[in-house]
């Protein structure tokens, strides 16, 4: 029961004190980041790998590109646990390492790898965080870099300089809306369907893109509609609606403004007193947020519950199964990226922090 979960995990923690460091990922059940050290959101988190060197283990309550992203920081004898290996990611699943090879084989073919008079390559990859450690690693390989969701324009930039077009994978949603938020017509926006020749294109469509768009989408912030945009406004007039920018454009061009789940948070916190939000994110947090600001009207656009069901495996049951295990002396659900891929994806998340101001 809740009482004896409590107990093990506080006694396991005591025990085990500055070895151990405990990571929660925002949309994390309360039970959950009652017990993490840190809770950020995917950039905050793969720097909190970092800020404790100290620490033996990591145990990362998020999903599972997450743990991976920390163990390719995390020194060499540092290691991560996931407590539950089924929290996986719906979305980072859907772009796997032959797909984007045999696009990336297909752009090679046509485009070759010359950079133009500008010194520009014709193309750079860009891996969102939500993507598997081989996906990263490729990007390490083929002159690209990450992003997150608080980072992505900045990314862009970086790579716009660099590059004639943009493959960006997994999630159309969070490539379209911050290119078209830089200008970016839509007709330069192609989608790539892994299962078509060309991905689906002309090669005309190709030569024109500026941004190629994977096929991978968020199955949670998918949910979100403009017609609750309206409901919610027509409910509250003066209503300040915020959404996560996986959210399909049509949402993210009728709300007031998007950001990742740590700027979400900060939008909340720093609202006067009596504001009324409406959120497009996961339930989660949009809750968390409503009960840590009782002087403001918080509330998620999406009247039917819905939350990240990978991050909700990560039940207190298995944090405490882990830690005993720690405490045994037992390590249980590690997650280790092997070396030659972890030293590419570096290189691709390196690049990422070198870009941010
Ligand atoms: P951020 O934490 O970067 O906003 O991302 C949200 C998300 O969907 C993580 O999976
Ligand atoms: Fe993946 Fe969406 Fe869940 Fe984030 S909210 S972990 S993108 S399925």
């Amino acid at each position: 029961d809740e009482a004896e979960l409590h107990a093990r995990i506080a006694a396991a923690k005591e025990t085990l004190g500055e070895r151990l460091v405990i990571l929660g990922h925002f949309y994390q059940r309360d039970e959950v980041v009652r017990y993490a050290d840190f809770v950020g959101d995917s950039f905050q988190l793969a720097n909190a790998a970092l800020t404790r060197p100290d620490a033996e283990t990591i145990v990362f309550c998020g999903v599972h590109f997450m743990a991976e992203t920390a163990d390719i920081l995390a020194r060499e004898e540092q290691r991560v646990i996931l407590p539950n290996l089924a929290a996986g990611c719906s979305m980072a699943d859907m772009a796997d390492e032959a797909s984007v090879e045999a696009c990336w084989e297909q752009l090679v073919a046509r485009f070759g790898t010359e950079p133009d008079a500008d010194g520009r390559v014709p193309v750079i990859p860009v891996t969102y965080m939500n993507s598997s450690a081989a996906l990263k690693a490729f990007c390490g390989r083929n002159g690209g870099i990450v992003c997150t969701s608080s980072n992505a324009r900045t990314v862009l930039e970086w790579a716009f300089e660099r590059g004639q077009r943009v493959l960006f994978f997994p999630d159309q949603h969070l490539g379209r809306n911050t290119a078209k938020a830089m200008g970016v017509p839509l007709e330069e926006m192609p989608m790539w369907n892994p299962r078509k020749e060309l991905g689906g294109n002309s090669p005309e469509q190709l030569d024109d893109a500026r941004v190629i768009l994977w096929h991978g989408f968020c199955s949670v912030h998918k949910r979100f509609t403009t017609a609750q945009i309206d409901a919610a406004r027509e409910e509250h007039p003066g209503v300040r609606v915020i959404v996560h920018p996986e959210c399909p454009m049509p949402v993210v061009d009728a709300a007031d403004e998007t950001g990742s789940t740590d700027y979400i948070r900060r939008a909340v916190a720093e609202a006067a007193p009596g504001s009324v939000l409406a959120i497009g994110t996961e339930i989660n947090l949009v809750n968390r947020l409503a009960a840590e600001h009782p002087d403001k009207t918080v509330f998620c656009l999406d009247p039917v519950i819905c939350p990240c069901s990978t991050m909700y495996r990560i039940h207190p049951g298995y944090l405490a199964w882990v830690l005993d295990g720690l405490v045994e002396g037992e390590v249980r659900n590690e997650i280790t990226v092997d070396e030659h891929v972890a030293r590419d994806a570096r290189v691709a998340l390196e690049r990422m922090l070198a870009a941010l101001p």
